[in-house]
């Protein structure tokens, strides 16, 4: 007889029904009746179900059917036939098996685990089904994600973590030591992004960005990955098609190329095959009437908290637009709304079933003495920002954009009510560890 084909994935298994096949992985499960055995092996793309019956396997690999554990680290062998019941439609009908790393009292296991428990155990808790599938998600995501301006001709530009000023307003800031100076760890790259515009048209930046914020809400981690694309002559209204193009793309892609994942989140998909164009978009102050009207004490001036953003969220079947902010709560940069002076031209996109606040975003201000005068009202070190003042010295342009925080989209597209489960390690108020 030939040697075993080595394969390393479940989709490589599928390719060889018929053939005699060697696989290394993990026991995620297993099930046994005396002399046949059901066993569930972890691989690349998911689990393979082996059959194990004690007349096909020499006496020691039948030996370690017998004593292996959940989690141990195990090599089969076996002839690769198709069987619709099982997940990946194949099967491995065992001729060998081996335990490579034998796991005694591994610590997750099928009964029910409190979450500090699982979180102190974020390590392994990983191995498990639905934080697999909400990873896959997560990566399905980020793929999607640099498609979607591949396809429309941006470049990716990688801003510093290390910043020595603030973005989004100085309360949120991760302070460091930087040889004797003071730096920050990077709230946004949107104002790196700005002169990069102007180098290279439309571009974007994608990579994680830290908020010191001592919120201990479902939405809030002091380490997140955000997507910011900031794009050269594109103004408001632009904006707004340019975020609900990427959210209907973005939703497709998960839709359609994470199916399994979603299943296995038992994720109701009717919710996002409806988030289909064109989004409702309402003003700063049509919001604020629909929350007095709904019973919500919210003036006019104020921000918006999480319990608002439900309650907008809650009365449309898609994401919201919410645009035209007050200038008081909103960043330094943003453009003023030709209408109305007292706001900006600022774009937040909410998601329904209560996800919040997805997507923020606005036209920036491109005249230079305007933006000096922001900076100076905000309070802001005006030497820090002069490289960026330059970008209204050299050339202006009216420009836009906008940052997605990936968890929340994430968290959205999962049905997962808490962003922790939305990044592998999540960093959380007074939690570093694992
Ligand atoms: O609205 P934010 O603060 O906007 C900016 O940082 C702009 N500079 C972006 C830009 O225009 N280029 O944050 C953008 C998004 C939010 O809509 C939300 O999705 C996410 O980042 N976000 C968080 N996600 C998880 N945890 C937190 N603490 C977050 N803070 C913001
Ligand atoms: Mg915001």
């Amino acid at each position: 007889m030939s040697d075993p084909i080595s394969v390393t994935s479940l989709r490589e298994l599928q390719q060889q029904a018929g053939q005699e096949v060697a696989l290394s992985g993990w026991l995620d499960a297993k099930r046994s009746s005396g002399k046949i055995a059901f066993l569930k092996v972890r691989t690349t793309g998911g689990v393979v179900q082996a059959v194990a019956s004690r007349a096909d396997l020499p006496e020691a690999g039948w030996a370690d059917v017998e004593r292996v554990t959940q989690e141990s680290t195990v090599r089969v062998t076996g002839k690769v036939k198709e069987d619709k019941r099982a997940p990946g439609g194949v099967e491995v009908q065992l001729t060998g098996f081996a335990i490579l790393a034998l796991t005694e009292d591994y610590p997750i296991t099928p009964k029910e685990h409190g979450t500090a428990f699982l979180m102190e155990h974020r390590h392994l808790w990983l191995r498990s089904s639905r934080q697999r599938a909400a990873l896959r998600v997560r990566s399905e995501v980020e793929q999607a994600i640099r498609d979607f301006f591949y396809q429309r001709d941006f470049t990716l530009i990688d801003s510093p973590i290390l910043t020595p000023a603030a973005c989004e307003g100085t309360s949120t800031l991760f302070e460091t030591d930087y040889f004797g100076d003071k730096a920050y760890l990077a709230q946004s790259g949107q104002l790196y992004l700005e002169p990069a515009a102007a180098a290279l048209g439309k571009v974007y930046c994608f990579g994680p960005t830290f908020r010191a914020e001592k919120s201990k809400t479902r939405r809030h981690l002091m380490e997140f990955w955000m997507v910011e694309p900031e794009v050269a002559f594109l103004e408001f209204d632009g904006l707004c098609q340019l975020a609900q193009d990427f959210v209907v793309y973005l939703t497709g892609r998960v839709l359609e190329r994470a199916k399994e994942e979603l299943k296995v989140l038992e994720r109701d998909t009717a919710k996002l095959e409806q988030i289909l164009p064109p989004f409702p978009k309402i003003t700063y102050t049509e919001a604020v009437k629909i929350l007095n009207e709904a019973g919500n004490s919210i003036t006019w001036g104020d921000d918006f908290g999480g319990d608002e953003e439900t309650i907008l969220a809650s009365h449309f079947d898609r994401p919201v637009m919410v645009t035209r902010f007050p200038a008081v709560f909103k960043a330094f940069y943003m453009q003023p709304d030709p209408e109305n002076p007292e706001t900006v031209l600022g774009l937040d996109l909410l998601a329904p079933e209560g996800y919040g606040e997805i997507i923020g975003g606005s036209q920036r201000i491109h005249d230079h003495d305007l933006l000096l005068e922001r900076i100076r009202q905000h309070d802001l070190p005006i030497e820090a920002f002069q490289w960026y003042l330059d970008v209204r010295k050299f050339g202006t342009f009216p420009h836009s954009g906008f940052g997605m925080g990936i968890e929340r989209f994430v968290a959205w597209m999962c049905g997962l009510p808490h962003l922790r489960e939305t990044i592998p390690y999540p960093r959380m108020l007074y939690k570093i560890y694992p």
